[in-house]
């Protein structure tokens, strides 16, 4: 298939590009394709001509849009509307990622597809936008939620990822401070690119979750990485608050990968096991 990918050296997108390796793949790579900007964005997909365009691209530092929400709103709600325009206008089946902030986290149990969202933040609300946006114009798409990415290459946007963030501080013997009042899936982006490949060889068009499977709050997460590690750190649970941080998270965002399962796509393994696959690949554990 002739596929491209937008954000091809994000920590997702370079998964992707690696798990599409079997097909006639376009990495796209901002500034020279900024999906921000309509005209030319269509121009060049005009010209690769894909049948399916993977949109990886987002604004995600989520405290940031709550002093100043057009960064969010830019890349992450209106680029999504020209995206999914150009969708129906060139005929190219639409690949676009949200989140697990569309809900508001008051309930105990994983959500499914067919919930109803309820964002707490400005990010939320943008990618909620974004959402819209793909479900009312572009004809084939699918929409997949995920939750608490890390991948090899490191959020571009946010510049780290959890687990090497917490495995370089592990070796520094300061009191390490991590949330426990948030309870989420951490994804691995090898896994997710490579049930994503699986998931659009089908015409099963619409919204998918799509997280590791099983729960944990940042500090067990934190906690799981250092004891893989067999490192002494000393971890500190605290509250978000406490943290400073600016914008208000779901306490509980477990997402259900009900709809994948439905149709019977390869399963997402436990989030221990898919982090204990991450360490070994960037050499941290035999
Ligand atoms: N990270 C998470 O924990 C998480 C959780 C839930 C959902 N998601 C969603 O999953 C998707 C992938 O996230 P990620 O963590 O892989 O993101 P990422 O590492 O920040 O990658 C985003 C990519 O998009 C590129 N990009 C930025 N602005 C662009 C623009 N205007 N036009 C074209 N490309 C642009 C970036 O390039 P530059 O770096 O050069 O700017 C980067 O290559 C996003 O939709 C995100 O909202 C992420």
């Amino acid at each position: 298939m002739r596929i491209a990918v937008i954000g091809a050296d994000g920590q997702l997108g370079s998964d992707l590009v690696r798990a599409l390796a079997g097909d006639q793949v376009t990495p796209l790579f901002f500034p020279a394709f900024d999906v921000t900007d309509p005209a030319g964005a269509r121009r060049s997909l005009e010209a690769i001509g894909p049948e399916i365009v993977v949109n990886t691209a987002a604004f995600n530092r989520v405290d940031e849009c709550e002093d100043d929400p057009w960064p969010a709103f830019r890349l992450n709600a209106l680029a999504v509307r020209d995206l999914s325009q150009a969708a129906r206008d060139l005929g190219f089946c639409l690949v676009h990622f949200s989140t697990d902030y569309v809900f508001d986290g008051r309930r105990n149990t994983p959500y499914v597809e067919d919930d109803a969202p309820n964002p707490l933040s400005v990010y939320g609300v943008s990618k909620l936008a974004g959402e819209y946006f793909v479900r009312a114009r572009a004809d084939r798409h699918f929409l997949v939620r995920t939750s608490g990415l890390y991948g090899s290459a490191g959020s571009k946007d946010k510049g780290y990822n959890f687990v090497d963030r917490i495995v370089s501080l592990a070796g520094e013997g300061q009191p390490i401070r991590v949330v426990d009042d948030q309870r989420v899936t951490p994804t691995s982006t090898a896994e997710l690119a490579d049930r994503l490949s699986a998931l659009i060889r089908t015409d099963r068009y619409g919204l998918y979750h799509m997280t590791n499977e099983g729960s944990c709050t940042w500090y067990e997460f934190a906690r799981e990485i250092v004891s893989l590690l067999g490192r002494e750190a000393r971890l500190e649970p605290v509250s978000s608050r406490s943290l400073g941080a600016k914008a208000p998270r779901p306490a509980y965002s477990v997402l259900e990968n009900g709809r994948a399962k439905e149709i019977g796509l390869p399963e997402f393994s436990p989030w221990q096991a898919a982090l204990r696959a991450y360490l070994r690949r960037k050499g941290h554990l035999a």
